[in-house]
């Protein structure tokens, strides 16, 4: 298929504009991100989208329809540090073809379609993460603008550098009727149940942030046990107990900490202070309150050291919409695709989009269930299944309707 074909180059050339020192990595609002953008738009621009920025970043596509109503498609630019080729990008390849091809063989759209490639969903930079999909349903907050990154520039700067942010943050979408992200699976039950395509019943809910424990820096050797102020062990407890308890709830939650900072980390020196990352999901909201009110818990028993807990993203469970699922069979079904209904353990752009706008996913396989590697890898013929379902699925949604 001649739609295949250019989706294959595309992810190829679009990932070169993040390669950096031998390996995969858009960080948002950087040079990798403005290259990947600067290519995103031309592409954009050659299949006849019209294209602009929002205030977080954001980059669209439009297509004008006979209706202002807005079908919107597409997924985030930015990728994990040594990540792959795939994650999010994939979503808006697809969409920018699938749109483009339906505009060829049947001109212009009922409703307007547009697609977007959304910033800073991988938390790579800021620790909430999310950033484009929050400002597209109107809760990037002023608070969210604050965050600092690890050079203790805030978002704000990183966006009015980027020359996206003036001083006002963007307006809720209220134009968009339906959005629909295709995405890797990043997990390998598609590929160990033979099935061609997924779609997604639900996203997990996430807690995620960062605690600092603060000790007493001190000589390793001439400070005995009993007098000092260890920061060291009273993380390690923390991790312990949190991983064992969330082993208990066997498959229902995952629990990872993921950057475990020492400082100012040396053999013979006691720490000063413990800086660690919290990543806690769960399809059950009422597990990630539980594991809150754990960490806080374990956190008030050793009164010895000082423990400050930020959560930087704390977003419950979404369920995608029941029409739209029911539509994705239906099309499948027709087309003798075979597909999975299934939930998604990775976080994406259309949890928070979810609550607000009717929105639905389509997964293909990821190769071995290998994703945030430079190992990630989709064959080209799952690719179309899913490229398939989804090009039906819009025309019927944004053409037919
Ligand atoms: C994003 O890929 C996430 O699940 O963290
Ligand atoms: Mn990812
Ligand atoms: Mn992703």
């Amino acid at each position: 298929m001649r739609e295949l074909d250019w989706i294959k180059k595309a992810i190829n050339d679009l990932a070169l504009t993040a390669e950096r020192d031998g390996e995969y990595w858009r960080a948002s609002y950087t040079r990798e991100d403005a290259a990947g953008a600067a290519l995103l738009e031309k592409w954009l621009q050659e299949k006849s989208f019209q294209t602009r920025y929002d205030a977080a970043g954001n980059l669209y596509g439009r297509l004008e329809g006979s209706s202002k109503e807005t079908f919107l498609i597409g997924s985030h630019r930015d990728t994990v540090r040594n990540g792959g080729k795939y994650d999010g990008a994939l979503g808006i390849l697809t969409g920018m073809e699938a749109v483009y091809s339906l505009l060829q063989e049947k001109g212009r759209p009922q409703r307007t379609v547009e697609i977007v490639a959304m910033c800073e969903e991988e938390a790579s930079r800021f620790l909430t993460g999310y950033v484009g999909s929050r400002a597209i349903v109107g809760e990037l907050s002023q608070k969210n603008l604050e965050e600092l990154d690890d050079n203790g520039v805030s978002l704000m700067e990183a966006l009015a550098e980027s020359g996206y942010y003036r001083g006002v943050l963007p307006q809720k979408r209220d134009d968009i009727v339906g959005f629909l992200e295709l995405h890797i699976e990043q997990g390998g039950l598609l590929e160990k149940e033979g099935r061609e395509v997924g779609i997604v019943t639900s996203v997990v809910g996430i807690l995620a942030g960062e605690i600092v424990f603060y000790g007493r820096q001190n000589h390793a050797g001439t400070t005995p046990m009993r007098l000092r102020c260890d920061p060291v062990p009273v993380a390690a407890t923390l991790i312990q107990q949190l991983d064992c308890w969330a082993r208990e709830k066997k498959d229902q939650i995952t629990c990872t900490f993921g950057n475990v900072v020492v400082e100012p980390g040396k053999s013979n020196i006691i720490a000063d202070r413990v800086t660690l990352t919290f990543d806690i999901r769960s399809g059950k909201g009422e597990l990630l309150q539980e594991a809150e009110a754990k960490i806080r818990e374990i956190l008030e028993k050793d009164k010895t050291i000082k423990a400050e807990i930020r959560v930087a993203c704390q977003d419950p469970p979404a369920a995608m919409d029941e029409e739209g699922i029911s539509l994705l069979e239906t099309l499948a079904e027709e087309r003798n695709l075979s597909y999975l209904k299934m939930s998604s353990g990775a976080g994406h752009d259309s949890q928070i989009i979810a609550p607000k706008i009717k929105t639905n996913m389509i997964f293909v396989p990821s190769q071995g269930g290998i994703s945030h590697s430079p190992l990630e890898y989709t064959d080209m013929d799952d690719v179309g299944q899913g490229y398939t379902l989804m090009k039906a699925y819009i025309e019927a949604v944004a053409w037919q309707r």
